[in-house]
């Protein structure tokens, strides 16, 4: 099912935003509407996009590769984005994130085998004195996380792991 057969006055009021000759500036929040669903921009929903806009999906695709904040592949309810970035690499950055994918068994870009979370590495989130430093997506948005260590880490990810629990009982 197309983006506009599920959510059709949604797609209209985005559309309506911008004039007939620049609807490809409406890229942004159609990708957002696409991902919002499985927190992730499906091929079907990105060919979508790129004939709704007139573009091609190459386009599309590199919107999607270049914002951290969209992504082309499923991953888990919490995406943790740990900044390796030059000035927090300085301040231990690599050697965090190694730890925290080595407690939790996985490897960057891979997510827990209970679908909880998924690691990522990313480039500066504006954080950079207060290294490591992470920011963690969901459905629920956006969190910041400065100033962290690995047990910290751990500690948090129980609480979601908890958290999580309790909704669904
Ligand atoms: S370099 Fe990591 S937040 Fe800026």
């Amino acid at each position: 099912m197309s983006l506009a057969d599920k959510y059709p006055q949604e797609v209209k009021k985005i559309m309506a935003k911008y004039p007939a000759e620049q609807k490809r500036s409406a890229v942004m929040p159609l990708l957002y509407l696409a991902q919002r669903e499985q927190g992730f921009i499906s091929k079907p929903a990105l060919e979508d996009i790129a004939q709704m806009l007139e573009v091609s999906s190459t386009e599309v695709a590199e919107i999607v590769g270049f914002y951290t904040l969209f992504h082309d592949k499923k991953g888990g309810k919490y995406r943790m984005q740990v900044c390796t970035d030059l000035p927090c690499a300085l301040r231990g950055a690599d050697k965090f994130l190694e730890d925290l994918c080595g407690n939790l068994g996985i490897r960057v870009g891979e997510t827990t085998a209970d679908g909880m979370v998924t690691i990522e590495s990313v480039t500066c989130l504006a954080g950079c004195d207060r290294a490591p430093m992470f920011q963690i997506q969901s459905a629920g948005g956006l969190e910041y996380h400065e100033n962290m260590t690995v047990d910290k880490t751990m500690e948090l990810i129980e609480t979601l792991r908890k958290t999580s629990k309790e909704v669904k009982e």
